[in-house]
């Protein structure tokens, strides 16, 4: 199995660029369902759950060319509504063909994903929403197995919470159902946008993208015909190399970078002590000797990101005095709390609240990543750990992260892809 040596104590230098953003290619591959014709999307993230999701399309019968950056997706080959359990189980984001499927063929079979590292991470309300929208649902043999043999209905669907996922499943949905949806309390992720923007290239109409209430007019089931879509940059991987030069001390330049998706970020490093300067799609980060501990809590869009909670309390290790960091979004997203500690930081945890205490310096060790960021941010504190730290699993870090350790490498970090 693959682990990740990294000696720290190095600063970095130089640029990066950033990658297309995995969470909003996820649900752009599951829009491609909506047509029987060609899809060309460009600027894909090379990692691992594209390449399961894209597998899944095959394995429905699409018909996929990919090539690292470039898929080209035909899905009027598509002969089979059934996404295998062998597939979901390997990543919960293939949920996002149930609302496509359904919309398109009038049934579907979607194997139910389960819990995960990071919490129990129900699909009820992707299930309400469809069934707002007239579909019959039932689980059975751990499947759920949707219909609608007339087509999905427009219907005002009232989001409980709010939810990038179920929220996407039923833009989708919407975009082929009889009539008008309403979605309220949507999610306004810019992976939302970005989905948002895609179908109406091909035409939908929709009104208050970007907003809590998103009006979707849909077709009656004819199928869409898109656009090429390159894909926006991934806010995460850029939050994380921000992280790597806020706790390395370190001056760098992200290259291909939306600033306004990452002002969360930016303005909690720029509370910490870190300054930026913002050129276009570039931003310049320039560490600090003396970081600020930091105070945070997690939330929805425009808030600050769960996704980046991890990498945050990676570089709260550093800071000078204590930093309080509350996750709201998911129960359990705390693994990476005792591997940190492993590493010699000195973090308390009580509920959902995580108290970052400062240490003068980290220590390599053994490590063990449990989910995709929190496996990054055991990457961040190896850079600055004295000695050798070994990140083991790194499956996990393959799902997400572009070439985590050659864009690292290049930035001067000493880090090297080793196998047992
Ligand atoms: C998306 O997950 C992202 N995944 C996650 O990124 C991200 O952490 C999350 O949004 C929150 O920003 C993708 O985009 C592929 P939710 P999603 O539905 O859609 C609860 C990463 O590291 N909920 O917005 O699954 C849920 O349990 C990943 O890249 C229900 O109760 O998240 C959570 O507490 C991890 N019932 C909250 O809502 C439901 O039916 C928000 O989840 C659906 C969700």
């Amino acid at each position: 199995m693959d682990y990740l040596k990294i000696t720290g104590g190095t600063k970095l230098s130089g640029s990066v660029q950033i990658s297309g953003a995995k969470n909003s290619a996820l649900p752009i591959i599951a829009a491609t369902i909506l047509s029987d014709k060609e899809v060309v999307l460009k600027n894909l993230p090379n990692v691992v759950d594209i390449r399961t999701l894209l597998k899944l399309i095959g394995m429905l019968g699409g018909t996929v060319e990919h090539n690292e950056t470039v898929a080209e997706i035909n899905n009027g080959t598509m002969n089979s509504t059934k996404a295998v359990y062998e597939i979901v189980s390997q990543m919960r984001a293939s949920i996002l063909v149930l609302g496509p499927l359904l919309a398109r063929f009038g049934e579907c079979e979607v194997s139910l994903p389960g819990g995960c590292a990071i919490g129990q991470r129900p699909i009820d309300l992707h299930l309400k929403a469809m069934e707002s929208m007239g579909a019959k649902i039932e689980i059975k043999g751990g499947y759920v197995r949707a219909e609608a043999p007339n087509g999905l209905q427009g219907a005002k669907i009232v989001f409980d919470k709010i939810t990038v996922g179920g929220t996407e499943n039923t833009l989708m949905a919407a975009a082929l159902a009889h009539g008008t949806t309403t979605i309220v309390n949507a999610a306004k992720e810019p992976e939302i946008v970005q989905l948002c923007d895609m179908l109406s290239d091909a035409g939908v109409k929709i009104k208050g993208t970007g907003t809590s209430e998103i009006i979707i007019e849909g077709t009656g089931q004819k199928p869409l015909i898109f656009k090429e879509v390159e894909i926006i940059p991934d806010r995460i991987e850029a939050g994380t190399y921000l992280c790597a030069a806020a706790i390395t001390n370190s001056t760098i330049t992200l290259e291909k970078v939306n600033a306004t998706h990452i002002e969360a970020s930016i303005d909690k490093l720029e509370n910490m002590g870190c300054s930026f300067e913002i050129d276009g799609s570039n931003i310049t980060i320039n560490g600090t000797n003396r970081l600020n501990p930091v105070s945070l809590v997690t939330t929805e869009y425009p808030g600050f990101p769960t996704d980046m909670q991890a990498q945050f309390m990676a570089v709260a290790t550093m800071a000078i005095g204590e930093s309080v960091i509350e996750e709201r979004l998911f129960e359990n997203r705390f693994m990476h709390v005792s591997e940190l500690n492993r590493l010699g930081a000195d973090i308390w945890l009580k509920g959902s609240v995580a108290a970052i205490r400062p240490v003068a310096q980290l220590h390599g060790a053994d490590v063990m990543a449990t989910d995709l960021r929190a496996s990054s941010a055991l990457v961040l504190a190896g850079l600055v750990a004295q000695g050798t730290t070994n990140v083991r699993r790194i499956y996990h870090l393959d799902r997400g992260y572009d070439n985590l350790e050659g864009k690292l490498s290049a930035l001067g970090a000493k880090i090297e892809r080793l196998s047992e």
